[in-house]
């Protein structure tokens, strides 16, 4: 029984129309890290934080998840079908719902999620679609204290003790579409690579290429489809 880790990044989206955040024209080439990525941002300015994402949360429903998205999802059927003779984890960076829309069930989002908002009052964590504001009450406690799902720098993210076991466990680890520069999703692969097929699949090289056993260039739209079937081929 092979046992499979995806990590994927923002690159997996991009060709779905979502920006990347440190391309050329991404998302910190647009906003400010500190102000809309930060527990101080949030402290400071949490208006404009609930914008940032309102707009983000906005333009979800026009985009759609890709062939990459697809394939990945297809893989995780073919464990549940007999296609192939593994178990596959999927660990996402993104918040975006494109893995969950194109059939992806044993996903770790490890960022949060831009659809769900979290009442630091009563704790509760909430599917969410609309705008929020400083003053939209907590549908549970009626408290006037949501934020966006979602780990900012210096907050932990979510699911790493599964993650963590999964990497450990795994004989093959892909990482998708992430430029290798944030931790602890950066560190995976050391994770997995005393005991692991390391691949990477990325648009260009990553910070992390030297550390995979193998790296493929191209967009993610070509490259995952094609892994997969040769995975699917030689189960
Ligand atoms: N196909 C494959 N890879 C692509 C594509 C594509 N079509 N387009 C871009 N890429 C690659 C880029 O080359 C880059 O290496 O995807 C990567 C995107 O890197 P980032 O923009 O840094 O995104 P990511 O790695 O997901 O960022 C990690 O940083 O800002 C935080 O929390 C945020 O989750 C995010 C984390």
């Amino acid at each position: 029984m092979q046992k499979i880790v995806v990590l994927t990044g923002a690159g997996i989206s991009q060709e779905s129309g979502l920006d990347t955040f440190r391309d050329a024209n991404g998302i910190w080439a647009k906003y400010s890290m500190e102000e809309v990525c930060t527990p101080e941002g949030f402290r400071r300015n949490p208006q404009k934080l609930h914008e940032f994402y309102n707009n983000l949360r906005r333009d979800l429903p026009n985009v759609q998840p890709n062939a990459a998205h697809f394939a990945l999802a297809d893989l995780e059927q073919a464990t549940r079908d007999g296609r192939i003779d593994a178990e596959m984890v999927l660990v996402t960076q993104n918040i975006d719902d494109l893995h969950k829309r194109a059939g992806s069930k044993n996903l770790y989002a490890m960022h949060g999620e831009l659809l769900k908002i979290w009442c630091t009052a009563c704790d509760a964590r909430i599917e969410w679609h609309k705008d929020c504001t400083t003053e939209t009450p907590c549908p549970k406690c009626g408290k006037t204290a949501l934020r966006p799902d979602i780990v900012w720098f210096g907050e932990m993210p979510y699911h790493m003790n599964a993650i963590e076991k999964a990497l450990l466990e795994c004989d093959l680890f892909i990482s998708i579409g992430t430029s290798g520069v944030v931790y602890p999703a950066a560190g995976f692969v050391r994770l997995a690579a005393d005991h692991a097929r390391t691949i990477e699949l990325n648009l260009e090289s990553s910070a992390g290429t030297s550390l995979f056993n193998e790296s493929r260039l191209g967009p993610a739209t070509k490259l995952v489809p094609e892994f997969v079937q040769s995975l699917l081929n030689s189960k």
